[in-house]
């Protein structure tokens, strides 16, 4: 029988680990489990309820009653909380710029991690995040920490909102991704970092397939 493994994948904001990881979760048919969209999803709900992101019980208090659903789809995964569809508002300038407060708190970590480890508790996982290989797939046979310089992130990010058409400003940008890998740093929980086995990938001059290339042939030693 073929053996099957864990792929976990950390860096800084935009250095394009959701989109390897979706490319590798389809082409090896394993399940791609977005754990940043779980927090943005909490920071959704906090906001929304007008509770203050600093205030830990309360955001534990919000999390526990929270249902948050990652569900593949043919455009994408869409993600609910308490069966309300929130794929799009998860990505709104002011939970980008809110969730890394939500994200620092210890409960929350902790009960994240958990339902995080349950839905990967069968392997076949490709799973993306900033603790992955620290904290919730210690043991994954395959960790990747994918890096590129903040500005090539920034241009990145302003790329895709084009895309989308929406304008943003690049050195705004640059600033907030700064800032925001500043605290997911710091923070004394699970702070964003490298986990002393994962192989490191700088994607700055790499184009997606040839950082997906990479992956696949540390997968490929793995298998
Ligand atoms: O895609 P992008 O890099 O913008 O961020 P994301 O993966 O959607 O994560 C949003 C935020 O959630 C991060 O900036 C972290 O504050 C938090 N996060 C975390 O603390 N731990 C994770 N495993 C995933 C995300
Ligand atoms: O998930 P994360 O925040 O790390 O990044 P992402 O959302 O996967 O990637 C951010 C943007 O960079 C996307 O629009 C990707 O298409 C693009 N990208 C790229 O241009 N070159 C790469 N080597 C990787 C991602």
């Amino acid at each position: 029988m073929e053996r099957t493994i864990s792929i976990a994948i950390d860096g800084p904001a935009a250095a394009g680990k959701s989109t390897v990881a979706k490319i590798l979760a389809e082409d090896y048919s394993y399940l791609y489990i977005d754990t940043g969209a779980m927090y943005r999803a909490l920071t959704y709900m906090v906001l929304k309820k007008n509770e203050d992101l600093e205030n830990e019980a309360a955001v534990k208090e919000i999390l526990s009653d929270a249902h948050i659903e990652l569900v593949p789809s043919e455009s994408g995964q869409l993600v609910f909380v308490n069966g309300e569809n929130v794929t799009e508002q998860i990505r709104s300038h002011e939970v980008t710029n809110s969730v890394s407060i939500a994200a620092k708190h210890a409960s929350v970590r902790e009960e994240m991690v958990k339902r995080q480890q349950d839905m990967a508790v069968n392997g076949r996982v490709v799973m993306d995040g900033r603790d992955i290989g620290t904290h919730v797939l210690p043991n994954a046979e395959v960790k990747i920490f994918l890096r590129a310089s903040v500005t090539e992130r920034a241009k990145r990010r302003h790329e895709e909102n084009l895309s989308k058409g929406f304008t943003s400003d690049l050195a705004q940008l640059e600033l907030e991704i700064e800032r925001r890998d500043k605290l997911d740093s710091e923070r004394e929980v699970a702070p964003l970092k490298k986990a002393e086995d994962a192989v490191e990938i700088d994607t700055t001059s790499l184009s997606i397939q040839g950082v997906v290339d990479e992956i696949k042939k540390i997968v490929q030693e793995r298998l």
